[in-house]
């Protein structure tokens, strides 16, 4: 089975820029994720690697093998990509049974109907719907569905697995059963899937490797937990994380020869390993800490500092709380509170080991790891 290689890849429409140089190297086997928000480039990813659009600009592989080049004006046919896709409006012929949803990819390319009759069956207990081959669409739930467009999707025995948002008909508990079917399907048939979605929840928990978009630019491509925890750069930092990332404007300066970032409401002495910082080169810096990176305490702590309880908000297994900090807001994530109430006075302070700096200027992360 081949990797995926997109080198260059531009696609315009009018004066917009869907694509704006992509590469990415896509690994055999992995569970590759597009993420980014509304109209930053994921489908045209997808279609461009299905061959459903040409590029103005760049190349995709499959392993050796060319199969789209702007340059050279050649872009290898859908069908003869031994690729399948199931899309967000993904469409089950409602007047066809399970079994002949199923089989219809298997009668185009003309097998037997011995081999046709294995195959279906053999795809749809995979997916645990081989009982309901006799059914019509309308007879089934609609994860039940999805299940009959995915077998569909994978009958052929594809090498790649494009889908783009499939569980985004389903309801929120629903959508959380069948990510992890689709892991459990991806594992099992061991194949590449290329997974589009706009919810970083859905690419946190599901991804092997994790592409973030953003207006047809690729901001980052990492491991979920390298994303998570060391984003390039604030649009990033942003975008992963709920709640998100605090982000608190400071100023660099120097105290008694150490590192201190001036936040209006204190003034924070940076970690040792973050001494090294160039202080000549950055002056405006942008601090983040995680929600779940924010500590409180009824006593003051080493570098704590005021912060008074604005809202409480419990949401079952944890609880958010909003703290006012010389009226600048910061969402602060705990398990259990003791005794805490709105409107008290307590200290926190930031988990040194996990706050990021980012130069407010490039809005780069200055120590982020790749
Ligand atoms: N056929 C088209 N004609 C003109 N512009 C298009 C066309 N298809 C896409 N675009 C534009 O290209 C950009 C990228 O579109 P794309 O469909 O790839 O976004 P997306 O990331 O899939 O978004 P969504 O999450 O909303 O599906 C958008 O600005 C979109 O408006
Ligand atoms: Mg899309």
């Amino acid at each position: 089975m081949p990797n995926v290689k997109i080198r260059n890849l531009v696609k315009k429409y009018g004066d917009i820029y869907a694509l704006d140089k992509i590469n990415l190297d896509i690994d055999d086997g992995e569970l590759f994720i597009l993420l980014g928000p509304s109209g930053c480039g994921k489908t045209t990813t997808l279609f461009s690697i299905a061959g459903l659009i040409k590029p103005d600009q760049g190349e995709i592989w499959f392993g050796d093998q060319l199969i789209t080049s702007a340059e050279r004006n050649y872009i290898e046919r859908p069908q003869e990509r031994n690729i399948a896709m199931v899309f967000q409006d993904y469409a089950i012929y409602p007047h066809m049974t399970v079994f002949k949803n199923i089989a219809f990819p298997l009668q185009i390319i003309n097998l037997s109907r011995e081999e046709i009759k294995k195959r279906v069956f053999e795809t749809a207990k995979s997916l645990g719907i081989e009982k309901l081959l006799e059914r019509k669409p309308k007879q089934l739930s609609g994860g039940q569905r999805q299940r009959v467009a995915l077998a569909r999707a994978i009958v052929r025995e594809p090498n790649v697995f494009l889908m783009d948002e499939p569980l985004s008909n389903l309801d929120a508990k629903l959508r959380v059963f069948a990510r992890a079917e689709l892991k459990r399907l991806h594992k099992k048939l061991g194949i590449t899937f290329i997974y589009v979605t706009h919810d970083q929840i859905e690419a946190l928990s599901m991804g092997t490797t994790i592409a973030i978009l953003n207006n047809g630019k690729i901001e980052q491509v990492g491991e979920p937990d390298v994303i998570y925890n060391s984003p390039k750069n604030l649009f990033v930092a942003g975008f992963i994380g709920s709640p998100p990332m605090n982000m608190l404007d400071g100023s660099l300066k120097k105290e008694n020869g150490s590192l201190h970032l001036d936040l209006g409401f204190t003034d924070y002495k940076l970690p040792n390993d973050m001494q090294k910082l160039n202080e000549g080169k950055y002056k405006e810096i942008i601090l983040g800490i995680r929600p779940e990176d924010v500590l409180i305490s009824k006593e003051a702590v080493n570098k704590s500092f005021r912060a008074t309880i604005d809202i409480i908000e419990p949401m079952g297994r944890e609880i958010e709380i909003h703290l006012d900090v010389g009226g600048k807001s910061i969402i602060c994530v705990v398990r259990k509170i003791e005794n805490l109430e709105i409107g008290e006075e307590i200290y926190m302070t930031f988990n040194d080991k996990k706050i990021h700096l980012f130069d407010k200027n490039t809005e780069e992360n200055i120590f982020a790891i790749n």
